[in-house]
């Protein structure tokens, strides 16, 4: 093997290396939608403090841990104030294919139309809110 098919590999280890781990704006939309939840429950979100998000609370990822799949945030409002979510931020995770959300007093969507984005979505669940 010459130096330069070894450079070679190198460079493809290394953009291999840094496709793993979930996106910078799904990450911020996630942080969006629990600032929106104002949530008590401490130990819902015990481990949203570290870096990689597709290993946080109540997410999953797709097998090659870049895109989040998966959304179940169950019952973690004690606030009985209706929450409004913004559509808006769910629509960033485009590769999601299960949504559930309940029980946490959604009262309705702000800009609901925009899950229409959502291409992959297969599985929502909102029983148990107030819509
Ligand atoms: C968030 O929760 C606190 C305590 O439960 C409440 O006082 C506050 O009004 C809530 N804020 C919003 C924006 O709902
Ligand atoms: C919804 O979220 C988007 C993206 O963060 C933002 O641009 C928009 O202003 C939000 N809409 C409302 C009504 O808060």
């Amino acid at each position: 093997m010459g130096i330069t098919s070894c450079c070679r590999c190198f460079i493809l280890a290394l953009l291999w290396f840094q496709s793993q781990g979930c996106l910078e704006e799904e990450r911020a939309a996630l942080l969006q939608i629990k600032d929106s939840m104002n949530s008590s429950e401490s130990s819902a979100f015990s481990n949203w403090y570290v870096e990689e998000c597709c290993d946080w609370e109540g997410v999953e990822c797709d097998p090659s841990h870049t895109r989040i799949h998966k959304i179940f945030f169950p019952h973690l409002r004690s606030d009985s104030e209706p929450w409004f979510p913004n559509a808006t931020l769910f629509a960033q995770f485009k590769d999601l294919q299960e949504l559930e959300l309940p029980g946490n007093h959604i009262g309705g969507f702000i800009s609901i139309h925009v899950f229409r984005k959502l291409k992959h979505l297969r599985k929502l669940n909102l029983r148990d809110n107030s819509i």
